[in-house]
């Protein structure tokens, strides 16, 4: 028998109408890099929530090293050498880093004084050690995103911890930040730790893991050596199906302008720029992105376009018509569509039905209404049947099924369906398939694209690179408010874009 540095076995965990994990296998070899894959929801965090003692399995058990242990809550596994790095980082923003990371046992001095000179001293020599450069010194507020997350890294280092779980932590970083974590993942493994990575992105796994266990809908598909397998084999072990990953994007000549952003600026209520004297346009026939790291004005930006939020200065044209000033119904019937991020802050109403959801934004218009504002549900039913079933909703009671009782795919559809059905001139997509599956990305992303071939302007605005590159036919980086450059899909590479999304301008970049 093996003597794996990490065994759970028949690991199960149920949540309130879900079961997270149902005996769930998980053997980890001594200083591996070991990745966790599985779509969203696939119980990933759920797993690795119970191996750090954060929540308890129903069944199941967990031994280290061949020895069974009970990890009660999370600071028993400090004590037994786990540490675990989040997906939503845990520092406190005016503390130093250093601060940060003796957070919950500072050294003292004889006699009960705090001894930060010595902490500040072993921070600098984990980081020397592992390749972590961060600023001991430094209030956390001051650092970058990246940064932020090696002090995550070095508060397990300065816990002495073997064994180090990193969950999805490439999801906020750039490019580069992203190679930079992987050069410090070998290094972690070189000096003897052993490395749980909880992914979606096949590519970080063939690039760094050893071998690699996948979880679909709870469930252990399966641990395979990372060297056997293609990224394909592990995209079908992920859904379960064959899944295709270039889309076909036919060629489209772009035609007159649509939108028209003009110099446009937008301040938070303290007066800081947002966004700053910002210009962009988008054509028929063309999807446009935005490139950048969340938190860089996009929020800010989609808000002052669609009405949310007023803008500080400049101009918004659609189709040569100045609608800087109006209200977001009258942006609506003048032809904007917008599928916002949150779908369940702003995009649906959870309580109504798929049909009622289907006709928000137009009910008290014939024929849904009529003229004393009697709605008529025969006729909004109707539609949305045809919707339904052209855009593929799986849904349980037709278009009468309620909207909060979909899976995020299938409420990303409706709102899709509503979108696109109302023909907007312009249609302004906010990170159209976050969190959602293999099989609803393809769909949606295939959706947009057939929009572009008839003619429609799309403003695009993702987080994820790839989507970006696939979709795009044209790219605009943003970096701290302002637009960097833009650049024809084509003209540019992933590397350049993540080097415009931290600051610097490409050469050549066109405005
Ligand atoms: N605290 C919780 N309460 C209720 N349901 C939860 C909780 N945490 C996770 N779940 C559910 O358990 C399933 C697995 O979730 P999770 O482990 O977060 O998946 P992953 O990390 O693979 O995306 C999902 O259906 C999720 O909604
Ligand atoms: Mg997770």
């Amino acid at each position: 028998m093996q003597d794996y540095a990490i065994e759970m076995v028949g690991i199960t965990k149920t949540f309130p109408g879900v079961i997270a994990n149902d005996k769930v296998t998980l053997q980890v070899r001594d200083r591996e890099i070991h990745a966790l894959l599985g779509e969203n929801g696939a119980g990933k965090s759920t797993l690795m929530s119970i191996l750090f003692g954060a929540y308890s399995a129903d069944y199941g058990t967990i031994s280290l090293h061949g020895k069974q242990v009970e990890i009660k809550n999370p600071n028993v596994a400090t004590e037994l050498g786990i540490g675990m790095v989040h997906q939503h980082f845990k520092l406190v923003q005016n503390y130093t880093v250093t601060e940060n990371i003796v957070l919950g046992m500072e050294p003292r001095k004889r006699g009960g004084v705090l001894d930060l000179g010595s902490a500040e001293k072993r921070v600098q020599q984990l980081s020397e050690k592992y390749g972590l450069s961060v600023d001991p010194k430094e209030l956390i507020e001051n650092i970058t995103v990246g940064q932020q997350q090696r002090v995550e890294i070095l508060k397990t280092l300065y816990r002495n911890a073997k064994i180090i779980i990193f969950d999805e932590p490439t999801a906020v970083l750039t490019p580069q930040e992203i190679d930079e974590l992987m050069e410090i993942l070998r290094r972690l493994q070189q000096e003897g730790k052993t490395i749980i990575l909880i992914t979606h992105k096949l590519k970080e796994i063939k690039d760094v893991a050893d071998r690699c266990t996948v979880l679909r809908r709870g469930k252990y598909i399966g641990t395979v050596e990372v060297g056997d397998v293609s990224e394909q084999d592990l995209a079908e072990m992920m859904v379960g199906r064959s899944v295709k990953f270039e889309i076909d994007k036919p060629e489209k000549k772009a035609g007159k302008v649509v939108l028209s952003i003009e110099h446009v600026t937008v301040k938070d209520p303290s007066g800081f720029q947002k966004v700053k004297d910002l210009s962009l346009e988008v054509k028929e026939g063309q999807i446009v992105g935005i490139a950048g790291v969340d938190g860089n004005g996009q929020g800010e930006l989609l808000s002052a376009l669609t009405g949310l939020s007023p803008v500080s200065s400049g101009k918004i044209f659609l189709d040569g018509e100045d609608i800087t000033d109006l209200s977001i119904r009258s942006r609506i019937e003048k032809g904007m569509g917008y599928i916002p991020e949150d779908r369940h802050k702003y995009g649906l109403i959870g309580e109504f039905s798929i049909s009622e959801n289907l006709a928000l934004k137009n009910y008290y218009k014939t024929p849904y209404s009529n003229q004393y504002g009697l709605l008529n549900y025969h006729k909004m039913s109707e539609t949305a049947d045809r919707l339904v079933k052209e855009f593929d909703v799986r849904c349980g009671e037709g278009s009468q099924t309620p909207a909060g009782s979909l899976s995020g795919g299938n409420q990303q559809k409706v709102i899709i369906a509503r979108e696109i059905s109302l023909s907007p001139k312009i249609l302004v997509i906010a990170q159209p398939t976050r969190g959602l599956d293999v099989g609803a990305i393809e769909y949606i992303r295939k959706r947009i694209i057939d929009e572009r071939g008839k003619g429609r302007a799309v403003l695009l605005v993702s987080f994820e690179l790839d989507e970006i590159m696939n979709l795009c036919d044209r790219i605009a980086t943003i970096s701290k408010g302002s637009i960097v450059a833009v650049n024809n899909q084509n003209e540019v590479t992933e590397r350049e874009i993540g080097m415009m999304m931290a600051g610097s301008r490409k050469d050549g970049g066109k405005q």
